[in-house]
């Protein structure tokens, strides 16, 4: 085989070469210097600098000093990674040179050494600079201030930085909701997980997006909830059927051919049973089997801390129409209100088994919410809300204290609100009694009962009094 030959280029046209790009990494860099200090206010007016120094907060009223100076900085550690292997090369070729007669490369050698190694990172880091936002000054004359949009210098993936950019209103004037322009939200601890939010907010617009629900859910559960808006489209089974009608949908198993499994144990319902050690999920076991689901708030059980849904809906007749299911199921709880006449909301999160699909496709609402977020529901609207299965002795006290009052909140005058079967340590109880007591809602019900040796369990109806202040 013959090898293809190019012709032979000679050092010092490549050092000549290498040396221009060096000029200009240099230029870069100390323009990326030049931000840097602009970031530190050498280049603001004098009054400026002070606001800048001694403002009321480092960033919200003017601008986000730590995120600027963080974005420079990776543009600064790019180019000097280039300049060090930049360097590194020509050592290398002198060393060729010294060692071999000659010293030169191939055309095609050099070509690919440019592309990859000089023209592609020159190209991120110019891009990571031009990137970077500087504050827009707002106001005329001397009357301005420096304002910048929180999070931007943030994140360099441009998808998250279109999201995060405010949209000002197209004509200019105040739009209905009486703002000047709509903000995208995203959790504030987002930024603790730049590496998965670009990861997830990597792809092409309009295309398909990837198979990657749970990389969101898990961004969700750690506080990057909000999520961004993604404009990629989400896939769906191939098999998907359409859903059973109401009649037969509430109490049947639904088809696994409408659910996507790829990132599950199980691949179909059946597998999910509370029989299979490794069905992948450990709250509710048994809650994916019907004829289990069936006989719960329905039949007597043994233990007294089961009230019965009748018995519950009885203490205000024909009062409870629509209301809130905090915990974790399939939505047994609001087939069986549906059947009362009464719209419950179930929320869901996919924990190791499709929970919010089983529960959308037996004709329920499921809602996507973690423990981080304020409920979505306005102040005083909820007939009812009934929680299981996930409160319990783990949760941190400090952050079930926020989450009751934010229940307070919904929960209209007169509302009901029912903790099913909440079960803690003995010692703790008092502690989480006092929880609940502290509103001083009228107590409907009220039962403990031993669980175990030393686990108790709570189960009330509350109702929330009037306030009237
Ligand atoms: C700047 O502020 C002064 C009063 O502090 C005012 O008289 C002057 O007109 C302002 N200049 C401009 C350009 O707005
Ligand atoms: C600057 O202008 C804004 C309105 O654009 C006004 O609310 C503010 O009081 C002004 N500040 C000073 C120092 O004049
Ligand atoms: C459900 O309702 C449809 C008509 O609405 C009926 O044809 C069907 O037999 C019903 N199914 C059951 C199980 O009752
Ligand atoms: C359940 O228990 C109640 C009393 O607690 C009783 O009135 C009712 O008949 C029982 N129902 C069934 C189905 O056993
Ligand atoms: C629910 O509403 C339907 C239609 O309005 C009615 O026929 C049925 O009796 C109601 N069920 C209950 C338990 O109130």
């Amino acid at each position: 085989m013959r090898r293809f030959c190019f012709p032979k280029l000679r050092l010092s046209r490549i050092m000549g070469l290498i040396q221009f790009i060096l000029g200009g990494l240099v230029i870069i860099v100390s323009l990326s210097s030049l931000f840097r200090f602009y970031s530190a206010g050498f280049f603001l007016e004098n009054e400026d600098i002070c606001r800048q120094f001694y403002g009321p907060s480092d960033g919200v009223m003017g601008f986000d000093v730590q995120a600027l100076s963080a974005r420079v900085g990776e543009v600064l550690e790019k180019m000097e990674a280039l300049q060090d292997k930049l360097e590194a090369t020509v050592n290398l070729i002198d060393k060729n040179k010294e060692a071999s007669n000659g010293g030169s490369i191939s055309k095609l050698e050099y070509k690919k050494f440019l592309e990859e190694e000089v023209i592609q990172p020159l190209y991120s880091a110019h891009i990571a600079l031009r990137q970077i936002r500087l504050p827009k000054v707002e106001g005329l004359g001397n009357n301005t201030t420096v304002r910048e949009e929180p999070l931007i210098n943030t994140f360099i993936i441009e998808e998250i930085r279109k999201y995060l950019s405010p949209k000002e209103n197209r004509i200019g004037k105040i739009n209905i909701y009486g703002t000047e322009k709509i903000y995208n939200t995203i959790g504030h601890a987002c930024v603790l997980m730049k590496k998965e939010l670009e990861e997830y907010m990597d792809y092409d617009i309009a295309s398909y997006c990837k198979d990657d629900w749970n990389l969101a859910q898990k961004l969700m559960i750690n506080g990057c909830d909000p999520l961004p808006r993604r404009r990629c489209l989400t896939r769906a089974s191939k098999l998907y059927k359409k859903p059973y009608p109401i009649n037969e949908s509430l109490w049947k198993l639904p088809d696994g051919g409408n659910v996507r499994w790829s990132n599950y144990q199980c691949r179909n319902f059946e597998c999910l049973s509370s029989k299979n050690p490794k069905r992948g999920y450990s709250k509710c076991t048994g809650c994916f089997e019907m004829e289990k689901e069936k006989l719960k708030w329905i039949t007597n059980t043994s233990l007294v801390v089961d009230f019965l849904i009748k018995d519950v809906l009885a203490i205000k007749p024909a009062e409870i129409r629509i209301g809130l299911d905090f915990g974790v199921g399939t939505g047994t709880f609001a087939a069986r209100m549906r059947e009362q006449n009464v719209t419950i909301i179930s929320t869901a999160l996919n924990l190791g088994a499709p929970f919010n699909e089983m529960i959308a496709l037996r004709g329920l609402i499921p809602l996507y919410v973690t423990l981080n977020q304020r409920l979505p529901f306005f102040d005083n609207t909820m007939d009812l809300i009934h929680t299981t299965g996930f409160m319990d002795g783990w949760i941190d006290l400090q952050l079930m204290d926020f989450i009751l009052f934010d229940w307070d909140r919904i929960l209209r005058p007169g509302g009901l609100l029912w903790i099913d079967r909440f079960f803690c340590k003995k010692k703790d109880l008092d502690d989480y009694m006092y929880m609940f007591l502290q509103f001083r809602y009228k107590k409907h019900k009220w039962v403990t009962f031993t669980k175990s040796k030393d686990e108790v369990f709570l189960s009330a109806v509350l109702e929330k009094p009037p306030r009237s202040l």
